[in-house]
């Protein structure tokens, strides 16, 4: 049975009770519609304009976002992934170099590691923050240097959901190694802790404009975040096939991964309208922690002192989630399992080396993400957490 929600008391003569709305995971046209005309109109100067690679939007984006986060650079790219992996090339991080990354994450963190030839070096996270676990990243330092293969160079915390990373525990342990700390800031762009919005955060940082993240475009986008000038210049250089001052001047080995303008013209428009959808996703997770966090059989997102989400994900834990998952698609509300399999453990990765992950595999069997986004009406959420607490409250 499908729940009547968000659609008009009485349509047409029939009640709000017989009509049938999906309730959508993300609803992105929510968006679309409050975005309006402005937004046609920004496709349309983009399209006209003809620059439709690496246009003005772009740089004046870029401009906008650097300002936002609070950090001196932002240089756009082709997606998350690639942003990612261009700080990764600009560092020179490859054969023989191992990176930190958490086992509970999507697959682009670890990938772009070994895309670039270095090794990953999986970490478990925190049961409740879902993010890098400070002693497990010890851990595995001294794995590294304990086997004398690797190189340490870098750690590549995660703020995985929404939630910034514990940076307070990490900064420390990654400057007394002497490694580098790249944020994938892919889900949590947007985020604080202590005042400091990610992609601020970090020697750099990298997030993504796919489409169902909270800052979003209509394709694939992504940015990479710095304070260092050099940096900057380097990753300008190797979005772009390595470009030197001249356009046909090849001084390094690089890649195509350039922001298309229309991308940029609609992400100007979504950055206007960013911190008021940040502020209503907190109102939604606020509303759904205090409806499920009465019961002791669900286990509720936390969010550490002084930090805020972006709430990427609402992401609670069960016992039995195929029960819950299996009620809730009767009740037309739809749910999402991030992340089944811990990295560490996926057939690609399993040769990496990890430290022990006993959270990452244990929560593995226990998450489950509920509807989640800024026009997540009360009624509606009333009806998602009545499913939820009528399957699992006990
Ligand atoms: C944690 C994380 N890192 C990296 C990425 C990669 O971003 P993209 O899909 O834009 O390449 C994503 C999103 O898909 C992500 O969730």
């Amino acid at each position: 049975m499908l729940f009547a929600v968000g659609a008009t008391p009485k349509t047409a003569g029939v009640l709000k009770s017989e009509i049938s709305v999906a309730i959508p995971f993300i609803d992105l046209q929510a968006q679309r519609r409050r975005l309006g005309e402005p937004l046609n109109k920004a496709i349309a100067v983009a399209v006209e304009g003809g620059q439709w690679i690496m246009g003005p939007q772009v740089s004046a984006f870029e401009e906008q976002l650097a300002e936002f986060a609070g950090v001196k650079h932002a240089v756009a790219c082709a997606n998350g992934t690639d942003a990612l992996l261009l700080v990764l090339m600009a560092w020179e991080i490859g054969p023989g170099d191992a990176v930190f990354v958490p086992t509970f994450t999507f697959a682009a963190s670890g990938e772009v590691v070994a895309l670039a030839g270095a090794s990953p070096v999986f970490v478990d996270v925190l049961e409740d923050t879902y993010n890098m676990d400070p002693a497990s990243l010890e851990a595995a330092i001294a794995l590294v240097k304990r086997e004398g293969k690797l190189r340490p160079r870098a750690v590549m915390p995660v703020d995985l959901f929404g939630q910034p990373a514990d940076y307070r525990a990490i900064e420390p342990i990654v400057r007394r190694e002497g490694l580098k700390m790249l944020c994938d800031t892919a889900q949590g762009f947007g985020a604080r802790l202590d005042g400091r919005v990610t992609g601020s955060i970090g020697d750099a940082a990298a997030t993504s404009f796919f489409p169902a993240k909270p800052l979003g475009c209509y394709g694939d986008g992504g940015a990479c975040f710095t304070d260092d000038d050099a940096l900057a210049e380097l990753l300008k250089s190797i979005r772009n096939h390595g470009a030197g001052t001249d356009r046909y001047e090849n001084v390094r080995i690089g890649m195509n991964s350039r922001l298309d303008t229309i991308q940029a013209a609609i992400l100007i428009e979504k950055l206007k309208i960013f911190p008021e959808e940040i502020a209503l996703r907190e109102k939604a997770a606020r509303r759904y922690n205090a409806a499920l966090g009465k019961s002791n059989r669900i286990r509720v997102p936390n969010v550490i002192a002084g930090a805020q989400s972006t709430w990427a994900q609402y992401t609670i834990q069960v016992p039995d989630r195929a029960k819950l998952q299996a009620d809730l698609k009767d009740k037309g509300v739809p749910t999402a399992v991030y992340y089944p399999i811990p990295m560490s453990a996926q057939k690609g990765y399993a040769h990496y080396p990890s430290a022990p992950v006993p959270v990452a595999e244990k929560i593995g069997k226990t998450v489950v993400s509920l509807p989640m986004h800024p026009y997540l009406d009360a009624a509606t959420q009333d009806v998602i957490v009545e499913a939820v607490l009528s399957s699992a409250g006990g």
